[in-house]
């Protein structure tokens, strides 16, 4: 069955701006309809490309700069590389996209994907955010968000259909795009066995290439041509089939979804670290005389109490509440681009913010600390910068003159690092 693509969603005349929001009702038809229950195929969801494959392709360049062996998966005819041989597949200096693919499949399929994209091409998340923060607005700050970039020249997705413990908004960029997807329990109900690590369910029997073909015809079928939205809740089982001669571009905003313990945890590793605790390389000798009343060991749970103390105190919540407001002010992305270079375009002008997206500070006492883009930072505070603050969530252009001004410049750079401050004439 090939799922029907959704009808047009947008009204005849597109506004003129803002360029990466959808039309009015879209995220709520799609949080009743679609949100965590069924897949679905969207169309001219926005007026053009949320980015062109070339610049995706500079994402995927700069991520080659990255030496972290964690930013990128390659395979060749379905078998996963190592690190190393990764590696021979950074695009040539000048080498744009069509080229590039041309040559690294040129005698053999290829799958690619570039993880935290958002990291690696900043412009792409700032576009990302405002086409999700209507869907935010009304579901709430996610767990986790990222970008991840698929490309390549395949038949099939190596490994076969699988779940992840992502639910995907997948943007395809360039050529056209075929998914595969069952319902959550289409292979238990058929007895393939299945496994789950570190979030990722597998069929151990599905992962020769060739086995997927006889559950082919009983998927639902997700087409979709450049400029459109694919969708696919985190529970659904999928693979993306391909003409070998294709080469599409797909841009998924993963939401992840967490078994909640997951996340408290990865909170308790961070707080237990900034403790610190200390290095450990024995619990202590035991007593084989103790037996069945074996006591845990003291040192763990003299800690745990010291712990338990400090998770119900003002200054746990203190740093929790940062933590918090840092996550939220990045609309739920765990990374987040790099600041940028500071240098403020003028000295006197006009500054505004998009006011979809608040600037988070207190006041406590002399300090003001500053929370833009999940980034944050503390400054002397003064009456003049809690007013810029103010004017700006207000969405009111600000006029700036550094000349008149001149203890507003760091609030002023900090802003416009991580991308927060729009410019215009003076008034
Ligand atoms: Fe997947």
């Amino acid at each position: 069955m090939t799922l029907p693509v959704e009808p047009p969603n947008r009204p005849a005349t597109a506004p003129a701006a803002p360029r990466y929001t959808p039309a009015e009702g879209f995220w709520e038809h799609f949080l009743k309809e679609y949100w965590g229950q069924k897949p679905g195929v969207f169309r001219n969801v926005l007026p053009g490309l949320i980015a062109t494959p070339d610049e995706v392709f500079e994402g995927i360049r700069a991520s080659w700069a990255r030496r972290e062996t964690d930013v990128r998966s390659v395979y060749v005819n379905g078998r996963r590389c190592t690190p190393a041989e990764s590696f021979t597949f950074a695009p040539k200096p000048e080498e744009t996209f069509e080229p590039y693919l041309s040559r690294i499949t040129a005698e053999q399929e290829v799958t690619f994907v570039v993880y935290g994209m958002q990291v690696h091409a900043p412009e792409l998340w700032v576009r990302t955010r405002e086409f999700i923060s209507g869907f935010i607005a009304r579901l709430g700050v996610p767990i986790d968000v990222e970008l991840e970039l698929f490309s390549g020249k395949y038949r099939a997705t190596p490994r076969g259909p699988h779940r992840d413990d992502a639910s995907n908004l997948s943007w395809i960029l360039h050529g056209e795009k075929t998914m595969l997807v069952w319902p959550p329990d289409f292979f238990e109900k058929r007895g393939v066995p299945t496994a789950t690590q570190r979030g990722q369910t597998w069929g151990r029997d599905l992962c020769d290439p060739e086995v997927y073909k006889q559950y082919q015809d009983e998927a639902v079928v997700l087409h979709a041509k450049e400029g459109e939205l694919l969708y696919w809740p985190y529970t659904w089982w999928h693979m993306a089939v391909a003409d070998k001669h294709d080469a599409p571009m797909m841009l998924n905003t993963c939401v992840y979804n967490r078994p909640k313990a997951d996340a408290l945890g990865v909170m308790l590793m961070g707080l237990m670290r900034q403790m610190e605790l200390g290095r450990i390389d024995n619990f202590g000798r035991f007593d084989p005389a103790v037996g069945g009343d074996s006591p845990a060991p003291a040192d763990i749970v003299a800690t745990l109490a010291h712990l338990g103390g400090l998770c119900a105190s003002e200054q746990m919540r203190g740093v929790l509440a940062e933590r918090f407001v840092k996550h939220a002010s990045s609309s739920g992305f765990t990374d987040v681009p790099a600041r940028a270079p500071k240098a403020l375009p003028a000295d006197v002008g006009t500054v505004h913010i998009d006011a979809r997206f608040p600037i988070a500070f207190r006041q406590d006492g002399e300090a003001l600390r500053v929370w833009s883009n999940g980034h944050a930072i503390t400054l002397p505070a003064t009456p003049q910068q809690v007013e810029l603050l103010t004017r700006l969530n207000a969405g009111t252009p600000v006029p700036v003159d550094l000349g008149r001004d001149a203890a507003l410049r760091p609030l002023l750079e900090e802003l416009q690092s991580t991308r927060v401050l729009s410019w215009g004439a003076p008034a």
